[in-house]
């Protein structure tokens, strides 16, 4: 079986959990892209809009990350994308520790189909999990993502040897265009990445 028949198989799983958030959200919002991809984007929380159609980065962080993709010759042909929380949090809050640790375990089934050779966490959260091996009480502890921005780090993450590469979030880089300029040089970074290892 494809990855994509495996990701449906767990998604549909997924749908049926009982997940802290899942009440007030209206869709699951899974994940997108090429299933077969060996790079995996990894956002936050889905929005108002990703909620309202069941898709990561559909809405304004959304299209600015389609455009910065594009910006390198990258689309979603090229990765996957999925967030840490699979529901969207009432009001757009932070993610819980408690939700971070129920929905987690779903991601990390995405990334076990997968199997990516390269992650770029999309902002503090994610960041910081991956960071923290998984382990939400360390999150606390890790550094912020302006200090491990495009620095790629080699993690073991559930049996899988991972290149991680922290990246903005693509929502930062709307309110702040100072981030434009560190956001491109990463890109550069995530771009050699995946030449050398020709995925
Ligand atoms: N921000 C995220 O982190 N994820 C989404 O899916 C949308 C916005």
């Amino acid at each position: 079986m494809g990855n994509e028949n495996k990701l449906k198989e767990i998604e549909e799983k997924c749908r049926e959990a009982e997940l802290p958030l899942k009440q007030e959200a209206k869709n699951l919002v899974f994940g997108k892209g090429n299933a077969e991809a060996k790079i995996l984007f990894v956002g936050e929380a889905p929005g108002r809009n990703e909620d309202e159609q069941g898709m990561p980065f559909v809405g304004a962080a959304g299209k600015n990350l389609d455009k910065l993709l594009n910006n390198v010759g990258l689309s979603l042909n090229d990765v996957y994308i999925a967030n840490i929380l699979k529901y969207r949090p009432t009001e757009n809050r932070n993610p819980q520790p408690d939700e971070i640790r129920e929905h987690t375990p779903w991601l990390i089934e995405q990334i076990k189909i997968m199997k990516p050779e390269v992650v770029c966490s999309l902002g503090n959260y994610a960041t910081k999990f991956f960071l923290a091996d998984g382990k939400v009480d360390k999150m606390e502890k890790q550094p912020g993502i302006t200090q491990v921005h495009g620095k790629v780090k080699t993690i073991d993450f559930e049996g899988l040897k991972i290149k991680l590469i922290p990246l903005f979030h693509p929502a930062a880089i709307i309110y702040n265009r100072s981030l434009l300029g560190p956001w491109e040089r990463d890109m550069e970074i995530v771009k050699k990445e995946i030449a050398q290892k020709t995925l």
